[in-house]
């Protein structure tokens, strides 16, 4: 038994933000933006919410494929932004599709969540006693941001992503030939947000507001190690070689890691197709608006060979090789 993605979509907000509207709120440039990341605009939410997005991306996904919400045996949700604490967002996305024979859990490996929700379904539809998931990256960071804190968040953006994952058997070269999932907790407060303070009885912190914190610097020095080694031992166990690759599609968070991940594994930067000049940085959201978009614009056929891959704040990290 093997998986495929038979089906993908997106949504972004309605309001775009540019780097120039930024430097119009606090002391940054569209340059020092771009030259240190590529992005030159966001898509922020305002009337929309992480639920919203997941929902308009679920919808693409599973008219795309051609399925409907009644056949989904299970919705992961990978988000570090769900819009309650409970229910979760894979319970709430369940009931406004109306997958009423799905179970419906989130996961958080922040910007690697998309690549940990494929390798889980991939482990649970192997098992032969599912056929039918849908998995989704739905962030809506900006209310975790600092937005007094310029060098974080003018880096990242919101959104969904989201793909339709159906079992069969294995009768040709094609699905998800090899997955791979890492984590360094040990590094974890490289990049970091604490949730609501303790507040009972005996302790009181007030209300103090958690917002994102990151040392960039390590955080980039981690990506460029760590990306293009999980990239090699993916194509590696899938008996491939590098030039054998069609696509590349990585975590949009910084124009330079890509490059530089690009650069150590050899391959041209036309293979590394990127969306993070509109988007900035999505986490689990980024890889499949991606590849939604890679998708629909018709880049990708039949046979076409694909790696994706995940790295972010826990540290985690996650990358998977495919045949389309
Ligand atoms: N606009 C203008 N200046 C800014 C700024 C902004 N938005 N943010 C920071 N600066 C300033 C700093 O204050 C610092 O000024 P100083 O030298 O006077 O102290 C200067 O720019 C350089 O800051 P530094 O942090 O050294 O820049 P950098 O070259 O390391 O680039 C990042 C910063 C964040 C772009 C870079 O480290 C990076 O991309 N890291 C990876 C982050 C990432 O991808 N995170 C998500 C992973 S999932």
């Amino acid at each position: 038994m093997n998986i495929k993605i038979i089906g993908t979509g997106s949504a972004v907000p309605k309001l775009r933000v540019t780097n120039d509207d930024l430097s119009k709120m606090m002391d940054t440039s569209d340059e020092w933006i771009k030259s240190r990341t590529g992005i030159r605009a966001r898509h922020l939410a305002v009337e929309e919410s992480t639920t919203t997005l997941a929902v308009d991306a679920a919808r693409a996904a599973l008219n795309m494929a051609g399925v409907t919400a009644g056949e989904l045996d299970i919705i992961i949700s990978a988000t570090v932004t769900q819009d309650r604490l409970l229910p979760n967002l894979s319970c709430e996305l369940q009931a406004a599709l109306g997958a009423d024979r799905a179970f419906a859990f989130d996961i958080n490996a922040a910007c690697s969540g998309f690549l940990y929700a494929l390798n889980l379904v991939r482990m649970y539809l192997s098992s032969g006693r599912y056929k039918t998931a849908l998995i989704l990256g739905a962030e809506t960071l900006s209310k975790i941001m600092d937005w007094n804190d310029r060098s974080t968040c003018v880096l990242f953006g919101d959104g969904a992503g989201a793909a339709v994952i159906r079992a069969f058997e294995e009768d040709e070269k094609s699905g998800v030939l090899a997955a791979l999932q890492g984590s360094d907790g040990g590094k974890g407060m490289v990049l970091n947000c604490r949730n609501r303070p303790l507040n009972n009885p005996y302790v009181d912190h007030g209300n103090e507001v958690p917002y994102v914190h990151m040392n960039g610097q390590e955080v980039y020095k981690f990506a460029v190690r760590t990306v293009p080694k999980a990239v090699a031992q993916v194509v590696e166990e899938a008996g491939m070689s590098m030039d054998e690759i069609d696509l590349f599609l990585l975590h949009q968070a910084n124009y330079r890691i890509i490059e530089a991940a690009a650069k150590r594994l050899g391959q041209p930067m036309e293979k590394f197709p990127t969306n993070l000049q509109e988007c900035g940085n999505i986490s689990a959201a980024s890889v499949p608006i991606l590849l939604d978009e890679v998708n629909r614009r018709g880049m990708i056929k039949k046979g076409d060979k694909i790696v994706l891959a995940g790295f972010g704040a826990g540290l985690t990290w996650g990358a998977a090789l495919l045949i389309w």
